[in-house]
């Protein structure tokens, strides 16, 4: 097994180890992938502050999000199909992000069920929403979430349609994958996956198979979202999932002050500033240059997070710095499932821990709710000059 040092090292053993389809699946942003790559990018433009002679015994990375005890303020991030990333993904990263103490989002798209995830752990997990037309299956999910005691729903809100992503569509993804002569060929060199995937339990989407009708193909999560998502979505139905849900609720898909204001309205708990990881509206800006225009409108009155382009613990910082209450990872932590599984995950939460711990203390602070932008570098037209 190679040394491991870096998210990146666990990235190239991911797409040696997991068929071509699902690597690409989520190294993927839409179209041109300007805003996929803008959001790893964009960190690099913001600089950290060294300062020196600073006491930095006694360090602790640990605080809240929406008012719930994290080890760090970074959740596993909703994303699909995991559990084809490894087999019973969804279980194995739950249960890493429990042993570490961040929070886990389930996707409505995962492999393993709301279910299956809470038989597997003991600490509460987020789920994540996706809004569909039929509404007795919206219902009934937000009835196995609260079931599942899930401490929080996340709902998305850019994706009602799906952004394409050429290689799904060359590749013909889908969950499990279909057997063409190109996907065997693929399959046969992954054998160690492929050994696993056998004993996982499911191989389908677990949410949703057994629990919807009139869906022509169960196994294409585009045909799942040109049939199924509801495009009809607005801030009157949102309310009214709030309503249903009665818990905590976080809004992601924020990526605009207008929307950040509605989300206020409509009384969330808590935003995430997100472009979908450059999956969704490929020109838009990254989420990390988005923050400064949506804390300036909301900062001080709702908790706001972000995902978008964090591979590393500095790039946690830099958000935190820049104002985040919270921060999401989630190919950095799919590098790692596909890796090396529930080690990968927890390899790649001690990298960002050990990374965001250092430079923090590099920085001169020993706590991390004590960031600010006194400790970052911001070029001035670091969120671009437009006209009005
Ligand atoms: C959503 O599920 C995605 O593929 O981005």
């Amino acid at each position: 097994m190679p040394i491991i040092t870096n998210i990146k090292d666990l990235k190239s053993i991911h797409e040696r180890r997991v068929p071509r389809m699902f690597y690409d699946y989520c190294e993927s942003g839409s179209w041109t992938e300007q805003t996929f790559r803008d959001n790893t990018n964009d960190f690099a433009h913001i600089r950290l502050r060294q300062r020196v002679a600073v006491n930095m015994s006694g360090r602790s990375t640990a605080s809240k999000m929406i008012e719930q005890d994290v080890a760090m303020p970074v959740a596993l991030a909703p994303v699909g199909l995991t559990g084809m990333q490894h087999a019973d993904g969804e279980i194995k990263s739950a249960q890493a992000a429990e042993r570490f103490g961040v929070p886990f989002t389930l996707s409505t798209m995962s492999i393993n069920s709301i279910e299956d995830v809470a038989n597997s752990t003991t600490a509460p997990f987020w789920f994540q929403l996706y809004t569909m037309k039929d509404e007795d299956f919206i219902n009934r999910l937000i009835e196995r979430a609260k079931a599942a005691s899930c401490s929080a729903l996340v709902i998305t809100l850019d994706l009602q349609i799906l952004g394409q992503r050429h290689k799904d569509l060359k590749n013909g993804l889908s969950a499990p994958p279909k057997l063409t002569p190109t996907t065997i060929a693929n399959l046969v060199t992954k054998w160690g996956w492929g050994l696993e995937m056998l004993t996982a339990k499911r191989r389908e989407f677990g949410n949703i198979v057994g629990h919807v009708k009139g869906v022509s193909d169960m196994s294409q999560l585009g045909a799942w979202t040109n049939e199924q998502f509801d495009p009809s979505l607005d801030w009157n139905k949102i309310s009214k999932l709030i309503e249903k849900w009665d818990g905590k609720v976080i809004l992601k898909g924020i990526l605009d002050a207008e929307d950040a204001k509605m989300a206020l309205k409509v009384g969330a708990d808590a935003i995430i500033i997100s472009n979908h990881g450059g999956r969704q509206l490929d020109g838009a800006l990254s989420s990390i240059r988005a923050m400064p225009a949506i804390l300036d409108a909301v900062g001080d009155q709702i908790e706001v997070h972000m995902d978008g382009g964090i591979r590393s613990g500095q790039d946690v910082l830099k958000a935190l710095a820049m104002g985040a209450k919270g921060t999401y990872i989630g190919r950095a932590y799919i590098y790692g499932l596909g890796a090396m599984g529930q080690a990968g995950v927890t390899k790649a939460l001690e990298l960002i821990h050990t990374e965001l711990d250092t430079s923090m203390a590099l920085c001169g602070e020993t706590n991390v709710i004590n960031l600010g932008k006194h400790n970052i570098l911001v070029p001035e037209d670091f969120v671009g000059r437009w006209q009005s």
